[in-house]
Order: C-alpha cells, then structure tokens, then sequence
C-alpha cells in the first residue's frame, strides 16, 4: 500500500469522536447517532453508500480529549482493517488539526496504524487469508505545511519498513533461518542503503578469541556468525552508538534441555538482532545524520557431542572466565562477548542491546513492557522518553546492591545464572551483561516477552511484533 498526500479517491473517511455533534458531508450522522448506530468509540467504523456509488466510512476516535499518538494509530489500524475488508482499492481522509498533538506526528500516527494493519506473514500459507486489496490511501493534510508532513510522513514509512523488515525475519523458522542466512539477510537488506556488512565465520571467530560465544555455537552444525553493520553518517561526530542484539536462531537449551512446550516457539530467540537488523534499515532509510554500529554473535543452542556442558568452566574475549551453571543461559554468553566487542573493537560510546533473555522478564511483565537495566541512569530516561513517543513500554527494573554479588562465581569469575536466593533473573541476567561493557553507558533491553506475542494488541499482530524498533529509531533521532 502507498500512502500519498493528496486527496483521489472513491471512498471517503470521516473521523468522529464519541461527543462530535455533526458531519455534515455525512447526511445521516445524527441519524446514526441517535440510534447508536454509530457512537464514535475507539476504532468503530460504519459504511455509508450514497446515491452515486460512493463510499463513505466513518471512524470513531474515542473520546475528544482522550486523543493522542497511540490512538490514532489504533483508530487507523482498524480503518485499514475495514478497507481492506470492504474490498477498498484507494481512500482518502481529510485530517484536521488536533488540539494538543503535533501536526507532523499527527500524519506520521496515521501512516503508521495504516501501515501496522497491511502487514501478514503468510508466506507458508497455501491459502491466502488476508488479500491486500488496499493500493493508495491520501492523506489530506489540509491546512498544514506540505513540505513537513510528507518528511513525517516518509520517515513513518521507513520506521514501518524497520519493523516489517524485524517482524519477518522473527517469525521466519529456525529451519531457514539459520545463522548464515540470517547474516545474508543483513547484507541484502542494509548494503544497498549504505551500510557496510562485514560477516564473520567460525575461524575468524576464534581468532577474535569469543569463548563464551563459541561455547553456545559448538553444539551445533550450523556455523556461527558474527555479523557487524555499520552505518556511519556522521562524520563531524565521534559519537558512535553501538546496538547489540542477540542472534539464537534457535535455544533448545542445550544439555539443561527445556521442556517442549517451552521450546516451540523459540526460534524466536533471534530478536533482538531482527530489531537491530530492522533498525538500521529504518535509520538508513531516513538516512539520519548519525553513527551507528549494528552487532550479532548469530548462533544455534543445541546439543551434540561437543556441545557445552552445566559445570563447565568457559573463557570470554575479555579474558573473564565464566562458570556455566545452565546451559540455557546462553544468551549472556553471546552477548557478552558481542558486547567486550562493542566497547573495545567499535569502541562505542554507548551501547544499547536487545534480547529475548530471560523468562523472569515474561513473568515480570507479560508481553506488556520491555524490561531496562542499565549502569546509566540518564541514558536509561532518554530511552524511555523515546519510548512514549513510539507508543511503546519500557519498565528500568531496580538494581539494589545485593544483586551485584549473585552473578559471582565461587568456581569462576561470573556464574551464567545467579547464586543464591532465587528470583530477580531479568536483573541479574542484565548484571551479568554489564561485566562486558567497561564503563560506557549501556542499557539492556529484555524483550523476551514483547518481540513475539500470542494475543494481539491493539495494531500489534499476533506473532512477531518488531517492537523497540521505534523506540530505538526515535531515541537515535533525537540523541
Ligand atoms: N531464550 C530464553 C529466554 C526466553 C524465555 C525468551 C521465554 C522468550 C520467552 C533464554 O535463553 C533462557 O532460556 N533463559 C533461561 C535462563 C535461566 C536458565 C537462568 C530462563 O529464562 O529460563
Ligand atoms: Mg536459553
Ligand atoms: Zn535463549
């Protein structure tokens, strides 16, 4: 679908709150409202034809002063969803000025919940059930500067091509996606936008001795990947911002097996790199003015004879040895290496990783809220503040001191998992990570239960949802 300013179309939409009195273009509104045909509530729609064939639909926005971003890209998720439905090829709104939200988000709100509402993954699906008969949807934005919305509105469309770009390479199986395929992905996607992929295999991975992240690769026969993505647009800046993502193309566990229903869907494990990856495509898209590095250490977590074992006793790139308590801990393994990576190799002045790590962090939040660690404060509230302007959760989980000492080992320098009193597993796996960052500022997301869901949301599918990616595209614009 294509989204164009303008106004050229059979069908018409009109928006309606819950208080709004009359339409007057819509000549049986207060017919409709009268008899709560029509009541205006959040992503109501209703169709009218008229004596000429033409379509009009009218949407309900809620409540007039209950208005904001996520609303409207909610109310236009359910717009899109009913176009398509109605078999509409093109459409057209005449967006108003809204008291209170600024006239460019405004546009980009509406691209977005559009955009959210055409994406399926269907590939394997012989039988296509949501055929997209949505070709042009025209914003009209009346009385605005033209010029700035439609930049809002590119830039809207390239963050939803980051988030389809993640959405995909999620829900894509561990069969396919393999850590080799999934670092070409990379390079197809991000190289004909200006970002230089540099992969590395097996060998040159020992080279750059990664112990820990061998340790979780060895156990299977799909070769690892170390995947580095730099786009560099800022020549004036020293500011380089790494974002490091963790790449399991699949986490059976390994020898601490889980149990099957918790392995099936974890072929999802590869998040965060599918929101780095997504990322830089969003970012080098807007060809925004910055320096950022994307990082994965892609890997398998199986079992075979050589696989790692629990009780083993396991080097890292810095040099720090790991003892390995369980061996589904293994995201902090990969990371941790990705990340000695990011602050010595890249030198990075902050770091950003991402990660479906721990289970704790479902429990904590469900698939509601991203969880936060951080050894930087001020860094941590400029993400969350980037955050609310994506319309997206993020929780700063609390670090009290006495966490520090439970990812200590007695047999080692760190344990994978934490010693002591059980619980806090999203803090102290976070813990765990800041080993590897010296002292850089650095914010750990969990998104173990907000990349892949089972119930939608809102314009969230069920499936993989590319969340952080606005986040991240929105915290990089403004940092
Ligand atoms: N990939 C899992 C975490 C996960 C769980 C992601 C559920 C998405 C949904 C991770 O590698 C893992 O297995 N973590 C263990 C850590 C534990 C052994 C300390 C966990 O959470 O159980
Ligand atoms: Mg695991
Ligand atoms: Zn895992």
């Amino acid at each position: 679908m294509k989204i164009l300013l303008g106004s050229d179309s059979d069908v018409k939409a009109y928006l309606a709150f819950e208080n709004t009195e009359d339409i007057k273009e819509v000549a049986i509104f207060n017919y409709l409202k009268e008899n709560k045909l029509f009541t205006g509530k959040l992503g109501e729609t209703y169709v009218d034809i008229d004596g000429n064939g033409k379509h009009k639909i009218l949407l309900g926005l809620g409540k007039a002063e209950e208005l904001n971003h996520e609303v409207i890209r909610e109310g236009f998720f359910k717009l899109g969803k009913a176009l398509n439905s109605l078999k509409v090829k093109s459409a057209t709104i005449d967006l108003p000025k809204f008291e209170d939200i600024c006239s460019k988000k405004a546009v980009s709100s509406v691209a977005e919940g559009l955009l959210h509402s055409q994406y399926v993954f269907d590939k394997y699906k012989s039988e296509k059930e949501f055929t997209k008969t949505l070709e042009t949807f025209y914003i009209n934005a009346l009385d605005r500067d033209q010029e700035k919305a439609q930049l809002a509105l590119d830039e809207a469309v390239s963050i939803m091509e980051g988030i389809y770009l993640t959405r995909d390479l999620v829900n894509e199986p561990a069969i396919t996606l393999t850590p080799v395929e999934l670092a070409k992905r990379a390079k197809e996607e991000l190289e004909p936008l200006g970002v230089k992929v540099t992969i590395y295999g097996k060998e040159e991975i020992e080279k750059m001795n990664m112990k820990a992240f061998l340790s979780v690769a060895v156990g299977s026969e799909n070769e690892p990947q170390f995947i580095v993505m730099e786009y560099l647009n800022d020549k004036t800046s020293d500011e380089k911002l790494a974002l490091v993502g963790k790449g399991l193309t699949y986490d059976t566990g390994g020898y601490s097996l889980k149990p099957s229903t918790s392995m099936d869907t974890m072929f999802t494990d590869m998040g965060g790199s599918a929101t780095v990856i997504g990322t830089l495509k969003s970012v080098a898209t807007s060809k925004l003015n910055k320096n950022v590095v994307g990082i994965v250490a892609a890997c398998e977590n199986s079992i075979n004879g050589k696989a790692y074992k629990p009780g083993d006793i396991i080097g890292s790139m810095a040099g720090k040895t790991i003892e390995v308590k369980n061996t589904d801990a293994e995201g902090r393994l990969t990371l941790a290496d990705a990340l000695w990576y990011a602050a010595t190799e890249v030198k990075a002045s902050k770091i950003i990783d991402l990660a479906t790590l721990t289970g704790a962090c479902v429990v904590a939040l469900s698939d509601v809220a991203t969880a936060g660690v951080t050894n930087n404060e001020d860094l941590m509230r400029e993400i969350i503040k980037a955050s609310k302007r994506a319309g997206e959760n993020v929780w700063h989980m609390p670090h009290f001191k006495e966490y520090d000492k439970r990812v200590l080992s007695d047999r080692a320098d760190l344990i994978n998992t934490s010693k002591g009193p059980m619980g806090a597993g999203t803090i102290t796996a976070g813990l765990f990570l800041g080993h590897f960052v010296k002292d850089i500022p650095w914010v750990h997301l969990d998104i173990a239960g907000t990349a892949y869901i089972d119930t939608p949301r809102t314009y969230l599918p069920k499936g993989a949802t590319g969340i952080a990616v606005s986040t991240l595209y929105n915290y990089i614009k403004c940092n």
